[in-house]
């Protein structure tokens, strides 16, 4: 397993300034987070000067800009810049929110960005997420179903009522802003599942044609991995998806009451 020395935060300290040659009066600063494992150097915050006439609407545009035309070594992950891939997931003026749909005029004043908090940091903004996808693959994100198929080519179809339970929900992108957001996740990550994770869980609880619903709230009932929401909201507040896990992990309690009884 790879072993990743992590960043003493408590030495953040003010890094290099790179200034815009710019006389347009619309540059913009983006103070970013830094940190590298293959120095000795303590995490700090760069700032970037951009010309925001020369520069694409979203904070994702200006940190390619940055990465392309000033800094190459910035280090940060994206893929679809559409909020589809969950990829561009970091803390921008405070917020965790997808870089690729958020709008850099919404931001007054600089723009700061940090990687999702209480993540282990791999580089710069690129945080280590093997903790949540091990538990995302625990809840067994795909469908059981075992009679069905002896009924060889015959399609599970669904009504248009029990297809419509799995609407906010199934727009989930696993981005984990809202896990990075839940206090309960910070501090028990080893053991709570965090708001992705549980969202993902009712999904598959709400779907008409799973056949292991019973089985998967006996694995969830127990003290740490639901138990641990306090319902801070903190996850629905922050989902650049506009979900509501909070309201999920809610439901999932109720159906394991009902499993018990
Ligand atoms: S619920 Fe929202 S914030 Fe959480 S992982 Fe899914 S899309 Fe991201
Ligand atoms: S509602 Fe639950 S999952 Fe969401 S932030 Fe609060 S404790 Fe975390
Ligand atoms: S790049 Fe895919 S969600 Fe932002």
């Amino acid at each position: 397993m790879v072993q990743f020395n992590l960043p003493d935060n408590s030495k953040l300290v003010e890094g290099d300034h790179y200034k815009s040659d710019s006389e347009s009066a619309s540059v913009k600063s983006f103070r970013i987070y830094r940190w590298s494992p293959d120095d000795e150097k303590n995490p700090r915050v760069d700032t970037y000067e951009v010309d925001m006439d020369n520069c694409g609407p979203m904070v994702l545009d200006a940190v390619m800009k940055i990465k392309n035309e000033v800094d190459p070594t910035l280090t940060f992950r994206r893929s679809c810049r559409e909020g589809i891939c969950g990829s561009c997931a970091m803390n921008i003026d405070g917020t965790n929110t997808l870089a690729c749909t958020k709008p850099i005029k919404d931001v007054k004043g600089d723009v700061a960005i940090y990687p999702l908090p209480h993540m282990p940091v791999i580089k710069d903004l690129v945080t280590n997420l093997k903790n949540l996808y091990k538990q995302l693959e625990s809840i067994k994100p795909w469908l059981h179903i075992t009679k069905k198929q002896d009924n060889d080519g015959i399609e599970n179809i669904q009504t248009k009522a029990e297809r419509a339970k799995l609407d906010g929900l199934y727009e989930c992108i696993l981005c984990a802003c809202c896990s990075a957001a839940c206090p309960s996740y910070w501090w028990n990550s080893d053991k709570y599942l965090g708001p992705a994770v549980l969202l993902q869980s009712y999904r598959w609880l709400q779907d008409s044609r799973d056949e292991a619903r019973s089985e998967r709230l006996k694995e969830l009932d127990d003290t740490f991995k639901v138990y641990r929401c306090h319902t801070i909201m903190n996850c629905t507040q922050t989902c650049p998806k506009g979900l509501n896990p909070a309201k999920a992990i809610a439901g999932i309690k109720t159906m394991i009451a009902e499993n018990r009884s």
